[in-house]
């Protein structure tokens, strides 16, 4: 099984980063090959609406985002990680997601099928994320990543929020936390239907 395990902070070592390392162990615990992308190290430009993608399905602006989206359609499994910036999926993680209009135009306008992994089974994916205050809800975020989740044609098996991690390295301080990122890995990599289920 391939991954696809994407960190959307800026932040290096930070909360989501570190979960998302153990998610990616829990993974390859599991036996899945995982390819890991740090959004902040690319090129990744906003979609600029010039809709050509509603005549083709692809993006015409030429960057980074050119390979993630081959890497996105060859994965059976995606594990997006990102920090709430303002209620919201970091600046680097939406410009990753809104980008994949091209995916929403080969759907909603071309109306043609977005292609399967080579597998042939529908791309499965979790999502975790972390918020500095203690009362931060997760249902605009999720919103969004739903809607980014459906337009690539994964479903979205397991999601890991938490809120109150502010500083950097502040999740290490919740082992329980850790563990269950871990097992999140092990649960998307697994191909035995009562795990993958859990
Ligand atoms: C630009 C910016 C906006 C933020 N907005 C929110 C917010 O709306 N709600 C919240 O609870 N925390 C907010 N935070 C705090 C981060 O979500 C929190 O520190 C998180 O744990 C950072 O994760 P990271 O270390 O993976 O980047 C914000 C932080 C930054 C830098």
């Amino acid at each position: 099984m391939k991954i696809l395990a994407i960190a959307g902070s800026p932040r290096r070592g930070g909360n989501t980063d570190t979960l998302l390392d153990q998610t990616i162990a829990g993974a390859r615990s599991a036996g899945a090959e995982v390819e890991h992308i740090i959004l902040s190290r690319l090129k990744i430009a906003p979609c600029i609406e010039c809709n050509h993608c509603f005549e083709t399905g692809r993006c015409v602006v030429k960057d980074d985002h050119q390979l993630l989206y081959d890497k996105t359609l060859e994965a059976d499994g995606i594990m997006l990680a990102s920090p709430i910036f303002f209620m919201n999926v970091s600046a680097q993680t939406k410009a990753f997601i809104d980008r994949f209009q091209c995916l929403w135009a080969l759907r909603n306008v071309l109306k043609l099928p977005v292609p399967l992994p080579p597998a042939g089974a529908k791309r499965r994916a979790i999502f975790l994320s972390t918020a500095g205050w203690s009362k931060t809800k997760f249902d605009c975020t999720l919103s969004v990543v739903r809607a980014f989740l459906t337009t690539i044609e994964a479903k979205l098996v397991g999601t890991l929020c938490i809120n109150g991690i502010d500083d950097k390295g502040e999740v290490e301080q919740h082992p329980e936390m850790l563990e269950q990122a871990y097992a999140l890995g092990v649960q998307l990599a697994s191909t035995d239907e009562a795990a993958r289920s859990l």
